[in-house]
């Protein structure tokens, strides 16, 4: 082990935040640390906007479907797939992008977004503060658009909300570790025992916890997956320009 490896193994999202700021230089180091990130073809189909306004936090928690602790943390940063860069690239080459109409464009940039939100909460970790990422900025994604001013050819796909954290929140566990590597090729067997064994393991992780309304993983995802939970998802990434005819 090493200090890298201990800080990922120790990942865990927090919630509870107090309203102390956070250091302009810890927030710059963590925003370079996303910047440094890989992406695809060097296309840096990447953007961050860095929210640190409370009242425009205040509404990103209600967009987000009133999650305090947007509302709460001192920093917000939303992530931006952006092929917005990309395309005055094009033109000043003399070409027409297309690729932000594609399954593989967007596919591309939502990729290189979570590397960019990884490696945002690793080094925020870093720096001691605690992170937890939002995914609900697509709950109403045409709020976070004019919000933030997005411009066309731009999604916000995910955020991250960072500040010091006031309780840290506990680990949880995850599935067995045979349902998650494979070696070689892809096997299925115990795939059904691992999941009943997880399911008890989580309902015991929130009674632990003190959650009594805390589902199994089973009933939990299946309750979110059997639905569109974001249905304007696709109709504002269609808006911004992500027509995703191919
Ligand atoms: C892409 C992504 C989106 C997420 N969106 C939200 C969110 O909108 N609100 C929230 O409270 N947690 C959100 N989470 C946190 C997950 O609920 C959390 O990672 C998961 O329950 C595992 O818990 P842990 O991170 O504490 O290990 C998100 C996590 C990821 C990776």
């Amino acid at each position: 082990m090493n200090d890298t490896l201990t800080l990922l193994h120790s990942h865990h999202s927090d919630r509870d935040f107090t309203d102390a700021p956070v250091d302009e230089a810890d927030l710059s180091a963590v925003v370079e640390a996303a910047h440094r990130a890989p992406t695809s073809m060097n296309g840096q189909q990447v953007s961050l906007v860095v929210v640190r306004d409370p009242a425009r936090r205040a509404r990103l928690a209600e967009l987000a479907g009133g999650q305090p602790w947007i509302a709460r943390a001192p920093v917000f940063i939303a992530v931006l797939v952006d092929f917005h860069k990309t395309r005055v690239a094009a033109a000043r080459a003399g070409k027409e992008q297309a690729i932000h109409r594609s399954l593989e464009g967007f596919t591309v940039g939502a990729v290189d977004a979570g590397i960019a939100l990884a490696s945002l909460m690793v080094a925020a970790r870093s720096l001691g503060l605690g992170v937890v990422p939002i995914g609900s900025l697509r709950r109403d994604p045409q709020g976070v658009v004019d919000l933030l001013r997005l411009p066309k050819l731009t999604y916000p796909v995910v955020g991250v909300a960072i500040g010091h954290v006031a309780r840290p929140a506990p680990r949880k566990p995850r599935l067995p570790l045979a349902a998650f590597r494979h070696d070689e090729v892809y096997r299925s067997e115990g795939l059904p025992e691992a999941i009943e064994a997880y399911d008890g393991t989580l309902v015991d992780y929130w009674r632990t916890i003190g959650r009594t309304d805390g589902l199994s993983w089973s009933e939990n995802t299946g309750g979110a997956y059997s639905r569109l939970y974001f249905p304007q998802a696709r109709p504002v990434a269609e808006r911004q320009g992500f027509t995703l005819e191919q």
